[in-house]
Protein backbone atom coordinates (compact mmCIF):
# COMPACT_ATOMS: atom_id res chain seq x y z
CA UNK A 1 0.00 0.00 0.00
CA UNK A 2 1.65 3.16 -0.72
CA UNK A 3 1.75 5.97 1.27
CA UNK A 4 -0.13 9.44 1.00
CA UNK A 5 -0.32 12.69 2.64
CA UNK A 6 -1.67 13.52 5.62
CA UNK A 7 -4.89 16.08 5.17
CA UNK A 8 -4.98 19.22 6.52
CA UNK A 9 -8.07 21.56 7.34
CA UNK A 10 -8.33 24.60 4.68
CA UNK A 11 -10.90 27.83 6.21
CA UNK A 12 -13.16 27.09 4.68
CA UNK A 13 -13.78 23.31 6.10
CA UNK A 14 -12.22 21.21 2.77
CA UNK A 15 -9.62 18.61 3.59
CA UNK A 16 -6.00 19.28 1.15
CA UNK A 17 -3.58 16.82 1.20
CA UNK A 18 -0.32 18.06 2.42
CA UNK A 19 2.07 17.51 -0.52
CA UNK A 20 1.36 17.95 -4.11
CA UNK A 21 2.69 17.00 -6.93
CA UNK A 22 3.03 19.56 -9.53
CA UNK A 23 3.01 20.11 -13.27
CA UNK A 24 5.00 23.27 -13.90
CA UNK A 25 8.81 24.17 -13.70
CA UNK A 26 10.13 20.71 -14.64
CA UNK A 27 6.99 19.95 -16.80
CA UNK A 28 5.71 23.31 -17.73
CA UNK A 29 4.49 22.77 -21.49
CA UNK A 30 5.32 19.39 -21.65
CA UNK A 31 3.17 16.03 -21.52
CA UNK A 32 2.80 15.41 -18.19
CA UNK A 33 0.61 12.57 -18.52
CA UNK A 34 2.59 9.68 -17.35
CA UNK A 35 4.02 11.51 -14.75
CA UNK A 36 1.27 12.25 -13.26
CA UNK A 37 0.10 8.55 -13.39
CA UNK A 38 3.69 7.74 -12.00
CA UNK A 39 3.07 10.27 -8.82
CA UNK A 40 -1.09 8.91 -8.01
CA UNK A 41 0.40 5.32 -8.52
CA UNK A 42 2.99 6.75 -6.06
CA UNK A 43 0.43 7.20 -3.48
CA UNK A 44 0.04 11.45 -4.42
CA UNK A 45 -3.72 12.49 -4.65
CA UNK A 46 -3.05 16.43 -4.96
CA UNK A 47 -2.26 17.65 -8.15
CA UNK A 48 -1.43 20.92 -8.77
CA UNK A 49 -1.64 22.84 -12.04
CA UNK A 50 -2.03 25.89 -14.23
CA UNK A 51 -3.05 27.43 -17.39
CA UNK A 52 -0.49 28.78 -17.97
CA UNK A 53 1.75 25.26 -17.68
CA UNK A 54 -0.15 24.98 -21.33
CA UNK A 55 -0.22 21.23 -20.14
CA UNK A 56 -3.62 20.50 -18.30
CA UNK A 57 -5.35 18.27 -20.86
CA UNK A 58 -2.21 16.30 -20.20
CA UNK A 59 -2.81 16.69 -16.42
CA UNK A 60 -6.16 15.07 -16.86
CA UNK A 61 -5.06 12.75 -18.92
CA UNK A 62 -2.56 11.44 -16.37
CA UNK A 63 -5.50 11.40 -14.22
CA UNK A 64 -7.87 9.80 -16.08
CA UNK A 65 -5.66 7.31 -16.79
CA UNK A 66 -4.15 7.07 -12.98
CA UNK A 67 -8.33 6.50 -11.78
CA UNK A 68 -9.19 4.03 -14.38
CA UNK A 69 -5.89 1.81 -13.43
CA UNK A 70 -6.25 2.49 -9.07
CA UNK A 71 -9.98 2.38 -9.56
CA UNK A 72 -10.14 6.03 -8.01
CA UNK A 73 -13.60 8.26 -7.48
CA UNK A 74 -13.17 11.86 -8.25
CA UNK A 75 -13.12 12.50 -4.32
CA UNK A 76 -10.06 10.70 -3.88
CA UNK A 77 -8.31 13.56 -5.96
CA UNK A 78 -7.40 17.17 -4.56
CA UNK A 79 -6.94 18.66 -8.43
CA UNK A 80 -5.44 22.57 -8.45
CA UNK A 81 -5.67 24.77 -10.87
CA UNK A 82 -4.83 28.40 -11.25
CA UNK A 83 -5.84 31.70 -13.45
CA UNK A 84 -3.33 32.86 -16.12
CA UNK A 85 -1.89 36.16 -15.24
CA UNK A 86 -3.35 38.84 -17.12
CA UNK A 87 -6.57 37.41 -18.14
CA UNK A 88 -9.51 38.99 -16.09
CA UNK A 89 -12.39 36.37 -17.45
CA UNK A 90 -12.26 34.32 -13.89
CA UNK A 91 -14.94 31.64 -14.79
CA UNK A 92 -14.28 31.87 -18.20
CA UNK A 93 -10.73 30.35 -18.21
CA UNK A 94 -11.98 27.47 -15.59
CA UNK A 95 -14.49 26.69 -17.57
CA UNK A 96 -11.65 25.95 -20.21
CA UNK A 97 -9.40 24.17 -17.56
CA UNK A 98 -12.18 22.22 -16.26
CA UNK A 99 -12.88 21.19 -20.10
CA UNK A 100 -9.11 20.24 -20.34
CA UNK A 101 -9.15 18.21 -17.46
CA UNK A 102 -11.94 16.55 -18.10
CA UNK A 103 -13.69 17.49 -14.16
CA UNK A 104 -16.96 18.90 -13.50
CA UNK A 105 -14.83 21.14 -10.81
CA UNK A 106 -11.38 21.58 -9.28
CA UNK A 107 -10.90 21.11 -5.28
CA UNK A 108 -8.39 25.08 -5.57
CA UNK A 109 -8.33 27.51 -7.99
CA UNK A 110 -5.92 30.03 -7.23
CA UNK A 111 -5.23 33.60 -8.98
CA UNK A 112 -1.33 32.31 -10.22
CA UNK A 113 0.35 36.09 -9.20
CA UNK A 114 -1.11 39.56 -8.89
CA UNK A 115 -1.41 42.15 -11.09
CA UNK A 116 1.50 44.52 -11.03
CA UNK A 117 1.88 47.41 -10.90
CA UNK A 118 -0.20 47.07 -7.74
CA UNK A 119 -4.02 47.90 -8.28
CA UNK A 120 -6.16 47.84 -6.16
CA UNK A 121 -9.13 47.58 -7.83
CA UNK A 122 -8.12 44.81 -10.59
CA UNK A 123 -7.21 42.53 -7.27
CA UNK A 124 -11.20 43.23 -5.82
CA UNK A 125 -12.20 42.66 -9.26
CA UNK A 126 -10.48 39.34 -9.42
CA UNK A 127 -11.28 38.17 -5.96
CA UNK A 128 -15.15 38.91 -6.46
CA UNK A 129 -14.87 36.89 -9.65
CA UNK A 130 -12.89 33.81 -8.12
CA UNK A 131 -16.14 34.19 -4.95
CA UNK A 132 -18.50 33.49 -7.63
CA UNK A 133 -16.63 30.28 -9.13
CA UNK A 134 -16.77 29.18 -5.71
CA UNK A 135 -20.61 29.67 -4.89
CA UNK A 136 -21.26 28.37 -8.45
CA UNK A 137 -19.39 24.86 -7.54
CA UNK A 138 -16.86 24.81 -10.18
CA UNK A 139 -14.03 25.21 -7.44
CA UNK A 140 -14.48 23.73 -3.97
CA UNK A 141 -12.07 26.28 -2.49
CA UNK A 142 -10.65 29.35 -3.80
CA UNK A 143 -7.40 31.07 -2.90
CA UNK A 144 -4.00 32.91 -4.51
CA UNK A 145 -0.56 32.22 -5.58
CA UNK A 146 2.24 34.78 -5.16
CA UNK A 147 0.96 37.50 -3.16
CA UNK A 148 2.36 39.74 -0.66
CA UNK A 149 0.71 41.12 2.13
CA UNK A 150 -0.02 44.60 0.66
CA UNK A 151 -1.82 42.32 -2.22
CA UNK A 152 -3.87 39.87 0.31
CA UNK A 153 -4.62 43.08 2.49
CA UNK A 154 -6.24 44.43 -0.89
CA UNK A 155 -8.85 41.67 -0.94
CA UNK A 156 -9.32 41.10 2.64
CA UNK A 157 -10.72 44.51 3.58
CA UNK A 158 -14.08 45.49 2.61
CA UNK A 159 -14.27 49.18 2.17
CA UNK A 160 -18.11 50.13 1.41
CA UNK A 161 -17.61 53.48 -0.14
CA UNK A 162 -16.02 51.19 -3.13
CA UNK A 163 -18.83 48.94 -3.04
CA UNK A 164 -16.18 45.74 -2.22
CA UNK A 165 -17.43 43.47 0.61
CA UNK A 166 -15.42 40.36 0.39
CA UNK A 167 -17.13 37.12 1.70
CA UNK A 168 -14.40 34.74 1.55
CA UNK A 169 -10.92 34.45 2.95
CA UNK A 170 -8.47 32.91 0.62
CA UNK A 171 -7.80 28.97 1.69
CA UNK A 172 -4.18 29.21 0.22
CA UNK A 173 -1.59 31.32 -0.60
CA UNK A 174 1.52 29.05 -2.73
CA UNK A 175 4.83 31.15 -2.73
CA UNK A 176 8.21 30.49 -3.42
CA UNK A 177 9.14 29.21 -0.01
CA UNK A 178 12.71 27.93 1.06
CA UNK A 179 15.49 29.16 2.96
CA UNK A 180 17.27 31.47 0.58
CA UNK A 181 14.13 33.32 0.33
CA UNK A 182 13.25 32.71 4.23
CA UNK A 183 13.54 36.62 4.90
CA UNK A 184 11.23 37.33 2.54
CA UNK A 185 8.71 34.53 3.17
CA UNK A 186 8.43 34.75 6.82
CA UNK A 187 6.36 37.74 7.23
CA UNK A 188 3.85 36.88 4.81
CA UNK A 189 4.07 33.22 6.00
CA UNK A 190 3.20 34.96 9.67
CA UNK A 191 0.31 36.87 7.55
CA UNK A 192 -1.14 34.14 6.02
CA UNK A 193 -1.48 32.24 9.26
CA UNK A 194 -2.77 34.84 11.31
CA UNK A 195 -5.35 35.09 8.79
CA UNK A 196 -6.00 31.57 9.23
CA UNK A 197 -4.71 31.48 4.77
CA UNK A 198 -2.63 28.08 4.89
CA UNK A 199 0.64 29.35 3.20
CA UNK A 200 1.79 26.90 0.34
CA UNK A 201 5.47 26.16 -0.76
CA UNK A 202 6.41 25.87 -3.99
CA UNK A 203 10.24 25.29 -5.32
CA UNK A 204 11.24 24.61 -1.44
CA UNK A 205 14.23 22.18 -3.19
CA UNK A 206 15.70 25.64 -4.47
CA UNK A 207 18.68 25.16 -2.40
CA UNK A 208 19.36 21.59 -3.66
CA UNK A 209 19.30 22.08 -7.30
CA UNK A 210 19.37 25.58 -8.64
CA UNK A 211 20.76 27.29 -6.50
CA UNK A 212 23.83 25.38 -4.78
CA UNK A 213 27.14 26.48 -2.49
CA UNK A 214 25.18 27.87 -0.20
CA UNK A 215 24.82 26.68 3.63
CA UNK A 216 22.00 24.67 3.41
CA UNK A 217 24.10 22.43 1.98
CA UNK A 218 26.69 22.55 4.56
CA UNK A 219 24.12 21.86 7.24
CA UNK A 220 22.16 19.21 5.97
CA UNK A 221 25.08 16.28 6.62
CA UNK A 222 25.24 16.99 10.12
CA UNK A 223 21.15 16.65 9.83
CA UNK A 224 20.99 13.34 8.35
CA UNK A 225 23.81 12.12 10.84
CA UNK A 226 21.44 13.06 13.78
CA UNK A 227 18.80 10.94 12.16
CA UNK A 228 21.20 8.07 11.35
CA UNK A 229 21.98 8.25 15.07
CA UNK A 230 18.56 7.45 15.77
CA UNK A 231 18.36 4.60 12.82
CA UNK A 232 16.62 7.03 10.37
CA UNK A 233 18.05 7.22 7.02
CA UNK A 234 16.57 10.94 5.72
CA UNK A 235 17.44 12.57 2.19
CA UNK A 236 18.34 16.20 1.65
CA UNK A 237 14.68 17.00 0.05
CA UNK A 238 13.02 15.30 3.11
CA UNK A 239 14.87 17.37 5.57
CA UNK A 240 13.76 20.78 3.49
CA UNK A 241 10.12 19.60 2.81
CA UNK A 242 10.15 18.51 6.83
CA UNK A 243 11.20 22.56 7.62
CA UNK A 244 8.36 23.87 5.03
CA UNK A 245 5.48 21.46 6.96
CA UNK A 246 6.86 22.15 10.54
CA UNK A 247 6.68 25.80 9.49
CA UNK A 248 2.75 25.12 8.91
CA UNK A 249 2.31 24.57 4.91
CA UNK A 250 1.56 22.84 2.63
CA UNK A 251 4.55 21.44 0.08
CA UNK A 252 4.08 21.33 -3.94
CA UNK A 253 7.12 19.64 -4.98
CA UNK A 254 7.81 17.27 -8.27
CA UNK A 255 9.68 14.79 -9.72
CA UNK A 256 10.83 12.45 -12.29
CA UNK A 257 11.43 9.47 -10.21
CA UNK A 258 9.18 7.17 -8.52
CA UNK A 259 11.51 6.76 -5.38
CA UNK A 260 11.63 10.36 -4.82
CA UNK A 261 8.07 10.55 -4.61
CA UNK A 262 7.86 7.99 -2.75
CA UNK A 263 10.41 9.64 0.08
CA UNK A 264 8.40 12.93 -0.20
CA UNK A 265 5.68 11.06 0.86
CA UNK A 266 7.65 9.63 3.90
CA UNK A 267 8.33 13.14 4.98
CA UNK A 268 5.02 13.64 7.42
CA UNK A 269 5.85 10.42 9.49
CA UNK A 270 9.79 11.36 10.37
CA UNK A 271 10.50 12.88 13.39
CA UNK A 272 10.36 16.61 13.73
CA UNK A 273 13.56 18.59 12.85
CA UNK A 274 14.95 20.60 16.70
CA UNK A 275 14.81 24.40 16.58
CA UNK A 276 18.64 24.08 16.49
CA UNK A 277 18.73 22.37 13.17
CA UNK A 278 15.76 24.69 11.82
CA UNK A 279 17.90 28.01 12.57
CA UNK A 280 20.64 26.06 11.04
CA UNK A 281 18.82 25.65 7.49
CA UNK A 282 17.43 29.62 8.07
CA UNK A 283 21.12 30.33 8.64
CA UNK A 284 19.56 33.77 10.35
CA UNK A 285 23.24 34.95 10.78
CA UNK A 286 23.88 35.09 7.12
CA UNK A 287 20.24 36.51 6.12
CA UNK A 288 22.02 39.58 4.91
CA UNK A 289 23.44 37.24 2.17
CA UNK A 290 20.52 35.23 2.16
CA UNK A 291 18.33 36.20 -0.69
CA UNK A 292 18.08 34.12 -3.81
CA UNK A 293 14.90 34.37 -5.21
CA UNK A 294 14.36 32.42 -8.86
CA UNK A 295 10.32 32.94 -9.76
CA UNK A 296 8.56 35.94 -10.06
CA UNK A 297 10.82 38.26 -9.53
CA UNK A 298 8.79 40.94 -11.00
CA UNK A 299 6.11 40.67 -8.04
CA UNK A 300 8.67 40.79 -5.04
CA UNK A 301 10.58 43.70 -4.30
CA UNK A 302 13.87 41.80 -3.91
N1 LIG B 1 2.64 29.36 -8.20
C1 LIG B 1 3.76 29.53 -8.85
O1 LIG B 1 4.06 30.64 -9.34
C2 LIG B 1 4.70 28.36 -9.03
C3 LIG B 1 6.03 28.58 -9.45
C4 LIG B 1 6.87 27.46 -9.56
C5 LIG B 1 6.39 26.19 -9.28
N2 LIG B 1 5.08 26.01 -8.89
C6 LIG B 1 4.52 24.66 -8.63
O2 LIG B 1 5.39 23.96 -7.77
C7 LIG B 1 5.76 22.72 -8.39
C8 LIG B 1 7.12 22.31 -7.91
O3 LIG B 1 8.06 23.31 -8.29
P1 LIG B 1 9.60 23.07 -8.28
O4 LIG B 1 9.99 22.21 -9.43
O5 LIG B 1 10.25 24.38 -8.14
O6 LIG B 1 9.74 22.19 -6.94
P2 LIG B 1 10.94 21.73 -6.03
O7 LIG B 1 10.34 20.84 -5.03
O8 LIG B 1 11.75 22.91 -5.57
O9 LIG B 1 11.92 20.94 -7.00
C9 LIG B 1 11.57 19.73 -7.59
C10 LIG B 1 12.76 19.30 -8.42
O10 LIG B 1 13.81 18.99 -7.53
C11 LIG B 1 14.56 17.92 -8.06
N3 LIG B 1 15.20 17.24 -6.94
C12 LIG B 1 14.61 16.50 -5.96
N4 LIG B 1 15.53 16.07 -5.09
C13 LIG B 1 16.72 16.55 -5.51
C14 LIG B 1 18.06 16.43 -5.02
N5 LIG B 1 18.36 15.74 -3.92
N6 LIG B 1 19.02 17.07 -5.70
C15 LIG B 1 18.74 17.78 -6.80
N7 LIG B 1 17.50 17.92 -7.33
C16 LIG B 1 16.50 17.31 -6.68
C17 LIG B 1 13.54 17.07 -8.81
O11 LIG B 1 14.20 16.49 -9.90
P3 LIG B 1 14.08 14.93 -10.27
O12 LIG B 1 13.01 14.83 -11.30
O13 LIG B 1 15.44 14.61 -10.79
O14 LIG B 1 13.75 14.19 -9.00
C18 LIG B 1 12.50 18.09 -9.27
O15 LIG B 1 12.67 18.47 -10.62
C19 LIG B 1 5.66 22.99 -9.88
O16 LIG B 1 5.55 21.81 -10.63
C20 LIG B 1 4.41 23.84 -9.92
O17 LIG B 1 3.26 23.01 -9.87
C21 LIG B 1 4.25 27.08 -8.74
Amino acid sequence: MSKTAPLIKLNDGTLCPAIGFGTGTALYGQDCAASVTQAINAGFTHLDGAQVYNNEEHLGAGIKAAMAEKSLARDDLYIVTKLKPKVNDVEGALVESLRKLEVDYVNLYLIHAPPRPFDRDALRNLWTAMEVVKSKGLARSIGVSNFTVKDLEAILTPDAEAGFEPKVVPSVNQIEFHPYVWKEAEPIVEFCLQKGIKPESYGGLVPLQRVTGGHVEKVLPAIAERYKNSGIHIEPAQILEKWILQKGAIVVTTSSKKKRLEEYLAVPELPDLTAEEIQSIEGKEESSTLHKRVYMANIFEF
